[in-house]
């Protein structure tokens, strides 16, 4: 009989698998971003399972669900190019059946930053997640760096609810301007397109001034805002820098902290981070 104390080593043996499963979560209306994460999942896993589903429970009343893009069959072609082998598109009734009640709460991270913009967003991500990972098991789930308090949300649920699987979180794909591939950029218009340049331009200016020497928080961001909201075009939601798992502000900037932004132009929200490297 083997007695085992600690829940890392009865996963070795009781998860045991022939077969390394690689999954990506997606929403569909795939671009170059969500395919990175494909290729990604492709060169190290032998079965690579992609999951479609416009989960309703990340979205406010207030919000696109209804409105978020879906092409089922463009995002299925996309995939076969990419050899996945299994692709589930489970249905919202099978997901959220009459009478489910069970959510997953993380607590003062959901409030913070985009939770403050979005109520109820990341619980409603914890909870899609922590069902898509028990449903389909895989040892490496990838998601974007672009989404970074969304990547902090998954890896505090994976390691506080010992879902044991392994979370790889992928650099964020750019167009030629800088501008991060999200399949809200569908919305923008070509002279919002235009004004989203600055996102990441901003970004990038930060980053270099910390590597020109300015460490303080208050000085680059005080900077930076006051660039922005010369902008009338834009609506700045929040500049901040923080520490990349729980989401606290810093004071002075050190390597791995994140420059977070989100902004809104017209009507489409965009977010954004530049991690310190
Ligand atoms: O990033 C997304 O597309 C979604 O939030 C996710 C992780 C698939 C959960 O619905």
């Amino acid at each position: 009989m083997q007695i085992i104390e600690s829940i890392e080593d009865f996963r070795k043996i009781s998860h045991k698998k022939e077969t390394k499963v690689g999954l990506v979560p997606t929403m569909g209306a795939l671009h170059e971003g969500h395919l990175s994460l494909v290729r990604a999942a492709r060169r190290e896993n032998d079965i690579v399972l992609v999951t479609i589903f416009v989960n309703p429970t990340q979205f406010g009343p207030e919000e696109d669900f209804l409105q978020y893009p879906r092409n089922i069959e463009r995002d299925l072609d996309l995939l076969k190019k990419e050899d996945v082998d299994i692709v589930l598109i489970p249905t919202v009734d099978e997901m959220y059946p009459d009478g489910f009640s069970t959510t997953v709460n993380i607590g003062k991270l959901s409030e913070k930053f985009e939770g403050q913009f979005r109520p109820g967003h990341f619980n409603g991500v914890a909870t899609v997640v922590t069902k898509l990972l028990s449903i389909c098991r895989p040892n490496v789930a990838y998601f974007g760096a672009k989404d970074a308090q969304q990547c902090a949300v998954i890896n505090k649920i994976n390691k506080e609810l010992n879902l044991g699987v392994e979370i790889s979180i992928q650099p964020t794909v750019r167009d030629e301007n800088g501008l991060a591939l999200s399949s809200r950029n569908y919305y923008l218009s070509d002279s919002e397109k235009t004004t989203a340049n600055l996102i990441f331009h901003t970004l990038n200016k930060m980053h270099k001034s910390w590597k020109n020497g300015i460490t303080n928080s208050k000085i680059l961001t005080n900077q930076a805002i006051s660039t922005l909201q010369s902008d009338k075009s834009i609506e700045l939601h929040y500049l901040a820098i923080v520490d990349s798992e729980h989401f606290e502000e810093v004071d002075t900037l050190k390597y791995d902290n994140l420059i977070i932004i989100a902004v809104k132009i017209g009507s489409t929200r965009l977010i954004d981070n530049i991690t310190l490297t």
